[in-house]
């Protein structure tokens, strides 16, 4: 029979093992909060429409301003409607094209992510996650 201070010290090392492998606790509802202001994809479409700068036309937050509410437009249009939009444009009506700009059209269905949680109020006017 082995000594008893071989046998405590190992039983100890599993326990702490146990103890590190095990996830911490969070509160789901927090989590999720938390995802979505700071999901990079999010971040990234809000940069790329800033820098394409849409905002020129349809309002610095998108709600509207020579051109209609983009909003408005994925609360009240489906899917297809709203990619063709933005990659046919209407040229003859002053929205451009977007189809041969990658940075629009590589990353579509993340802008129709934006817009759909703009509208639905998942998603703020700016989604950076906060300084600290
Ligand atoms: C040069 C100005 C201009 C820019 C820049 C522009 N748009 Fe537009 N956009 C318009 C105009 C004008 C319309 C309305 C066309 C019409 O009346 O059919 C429009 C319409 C739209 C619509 C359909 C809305 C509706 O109610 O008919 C969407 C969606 C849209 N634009 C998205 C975008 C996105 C996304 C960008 C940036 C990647 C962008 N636009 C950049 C001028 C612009």
């Amino acid at each position: 029979m082995p000594a008893l201070s071989t046998i405590v010290p190992r039983c100890c090392a599993v326990l702490v093992v146990i103890a590190v492998a095990m996830p911490a606790r969070a509160d789901p509802e927090a989590e999720r909060t938390r995802s979505q202001l700071t999901d990079d994809p999010i971040v990234s479409t809000w940069r790329t429409l800033r820098a394409i700068d849409c905002a020129r036309c349809h309002g610095k937050d998108y709600e509207g301003l020579t051109a209609p509410s983009i909003i408005e437009y994925a609360r009240t249009q489906s899917r297809e409607m709203f990619v063709r939009r933005i990659l046919d444009g209407e040229p003859s009506r002053g929205m451009p094209a977007y189809r041969d700009n990658p940075s629009i059209a590589g990353r579509i269905d993340d802008i129709y992510r934006f817009f759909l949680g703009r509208a639905d109020g998942t998603i703020p006017a700016d989604p950076r996650p906060a300084q600290r």
